[in-house]
């Protein structure tokens, strides 16, 4: 299939890409632009393991094209640390051994990172409701709900009080 010029702006960063128009974001991030931390853990839209930011909400980039993303500010998992330390989420979960193979972790952050974009003060159940897109085969939920618990914590206490 003949290949077409797009710009895709990822993590900050524009890139110009020859790809096929029928070539998915996931696969995109991954091959082209090496960012391998997205996921594809199943075939059916069902796990929520390759899930990025795009524009701020998180979708799915195993059914999204990466064609169509051009002109939008695509996250990744990649793009969660800030200014080169680790993001509250991010330590959080190795604190709390919030991973066990991490297969899905990147998607759950990615999450956890547009509820707390939105709500920074959610409640458990509003947690809950929130990753219920996102599952993890380990069923290592408890020390995962334990570590976004402690981000959000973090996140609390390092809002400056007025
Ligand atoms: S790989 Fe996208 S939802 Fe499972
Ligand atoms: S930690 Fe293994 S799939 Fe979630």
């Amino acid at each position: 299939m003949k290949k077409e010029l797009i710009e895709l702006k990822v993590n900050g960063r524009s890139h110009e890409l020859a790809i096929e128009p029928s070539k998915l974001l996931l696969d995109t991030l991954r091959q082209d632009l090496q960012l391998t931390g997205s996921k594809r853990g199943c075939d059916d839209s069902s796990c929520g393991a390759c899930t990025v930011l795009v524009d701020g909400t998180p979708m799915l980039s195993c059914t999204m094209l990466a064609a169509s993303c051009e002109g939008q500010e695509i996250t990744t998992v990649e793009g969660v640390s800030e200014h080169g330390s680790l993001a509250a989420i991010q330590k959080a979960y190795g604190d709390w051994g919030g991973a066990q193979c991490g297969y899905c972790t990147p998607g759950f952050m990615m999450t956890v990172k547009h509820l707390l974009a939105v709500n920074a003060n959610p409640t458990e159940e509003e947690v809950r409701s929130a990753l219920s897109s996102n599952l993890c085969r380990c069923t290592g939920y408890s020390q995962m709900y334990q570590a976004i618990k402690a981000a959000i914590e973090a996140e609390q206490k390092a809002v400056p009080s007025t």
